[in-house]
C-alpha cells in the first residue's frame, strides 16, 4: 500500500515537473550576455532572450521578425510585417532590409520621452529598463488587473514626470496615441483583448525580466492577434482621458510620429 502511495506521489510528481507545451515550444531563456543589443521594447528584447530572435539582437531580417512575433505572441501576418516596417525606419541604411536592438534607441524616431519603463534620452540612457520609474508606472496601475483606466492613468503620471523635470520633453498628439498602443500592444500579448485588461503580475514579470510569462501560467493568445485588436484597445485607454493638452508639446516631425506602436494605422 505503502508503495503504491508512494509511487503515485512520484508519477505525479514527474509529471508535474515536466515542462508544458507551451514552455517546450519556446526555446530557452537566458539573459543578454556581453557585447548583445537590447532596446527600448520589451517585446523585442524577450524575443531575443528566448532566442525567437537571433540573441545578440542584431540583423533582424523580415522573415524572422515576423516568425518570432508569430510564435512567440500569436500575432498575425499583416500585424507582424507592420511591425516589421516600422522597425526598418530606425536603420539609417537606404533601402535597409534589416535593423537592429540598437537602431530601435535613436531618439524621436519610434523611441519617445515618457516611456513607461525607461528613462528619457535627456538623461542619457533611454532604452535600459530602469526600476524607479517602472515603479512610477506600476504605482498607478492600482489593484490586481490592469484596466484602461489605470493604464491611462499611468501614462499621464509618466507624462506629468518628464514634462515636469525633462527640459527638452517632446511628445505631440500623435505620439501620445504611439503611447497607448504601447500598452495596448503588450495587453493584445499578454491579457485580455476585449476587456482591454491584464493581469498585474504577468506584466510586470514580462517588464522586469523580459521573459515569457509562462512560468506564471500564461499562454499565447489561441486566436491570431490583428491590427484591429490593437486599435480596439488603444481606443479604449485613449477614451479614458484623451490627450491632456497641458502634457503636450508642439508637433514633431509629422513623418516620424505613428499611431499604434508605430504602426500608422
Ligand atoms: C517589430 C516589432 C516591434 C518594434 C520595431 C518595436 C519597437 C519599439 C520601440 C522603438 C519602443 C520604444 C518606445 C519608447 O520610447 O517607449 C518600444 C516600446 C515598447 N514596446 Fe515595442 N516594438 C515591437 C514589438 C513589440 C511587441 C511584440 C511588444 C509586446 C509584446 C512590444 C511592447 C512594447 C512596449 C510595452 C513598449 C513600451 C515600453 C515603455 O514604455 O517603457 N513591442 N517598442
Amino acid at each position: 500500500m505503502k508503495f503504491i502511495i508512494l509511487s503515485t506521489i512520484l508519477a505525479f510528481g514527474l509529471v508535474s515537473a515536466r515542462p508544458s507545451f507551451e514552455e517546450r515550444s519556446i526555446p530557452a531563456w537566458h539573459p543578454p550576455t556581453r557585447g548583445d543589443l537590447r532596446s527600448p521594447c520589451p517585446g523585442l528584447n524577450t524575443l531575443a532572450n528566448h532566442g525567437l530572435l537571433p540573441r545578440d539582437g542584431n540583423n533582424l531580417r523580415r522573415a524572422v521578425v515576423v516568425d518570432a512575433l508569430k510564435t512567440g505572441y500569436n500575432f498575425d501576418d499583416a500585424l507582424a510585417n507592420g511591425l516589421f516596417e516600422t522597425g526598418l525606419t530606425t536603420n539609417p541604411e537606404p533601402n535597409a532590409t534589416w535593423f537592429s536592438l540598437e537602431h530601435l534607441n535613436t531618439h524621436g524616431i519610434i523611441e519617445h520621452d515618457a516611456s513607461l519603463s525607461r528613462a528619457d534620452a535627456y538623461t542619457g540612457n533611454n532604452h535600459a529598463f530602469n526600476p524607479s520609474i517602472f515603479a512610477q508606472t506600476s504605482k498607478y496601475w492600482t489593484g490586481a488587473t490592469l484596466t484602461p483606466t489605470t493604464m491611462a492613468y499611468a501614462r499621464i503620471a509618466r507624462e506629468l514626470d518628464s514634462k515636469v523635470f525633462n527640459p527638452e520633453y517632446a511628445f505631440d498628439a500623435s505620439r501620445e496615441i504611439q503611447a497607448w498602443g504601447e500598452s495596448a500592444i503588450f495587453t493584445a500579448a499578454l491579457g485580455n483583448i476585449q476587456e482591454g485588461t491584464a493581469d498585474k503580475n504577468i506584466v510586470e514579470y514580462f517588464f522586469k525580466k523580459e521573459r515569457l510569462p509562462v512560468a506564471l501560467g500564461w499562454k499565447k493568445q489561441a486566436v491570431p492577434v490583428q491590427n484591429s485588436d490593437l486599435a480596439h484597445i488603444t481606443n479604449l485607454i485613449g477614451n479614458v482621458t484623451g490627450s491632456v493638452p497641458v502634457l503636450l508639446t508642439p508637433s514633431e516631425n509629422p513623418l516620424r510620429s505613428r499611431g499604434l506602436h508605430g504602426l500608422g494605422v
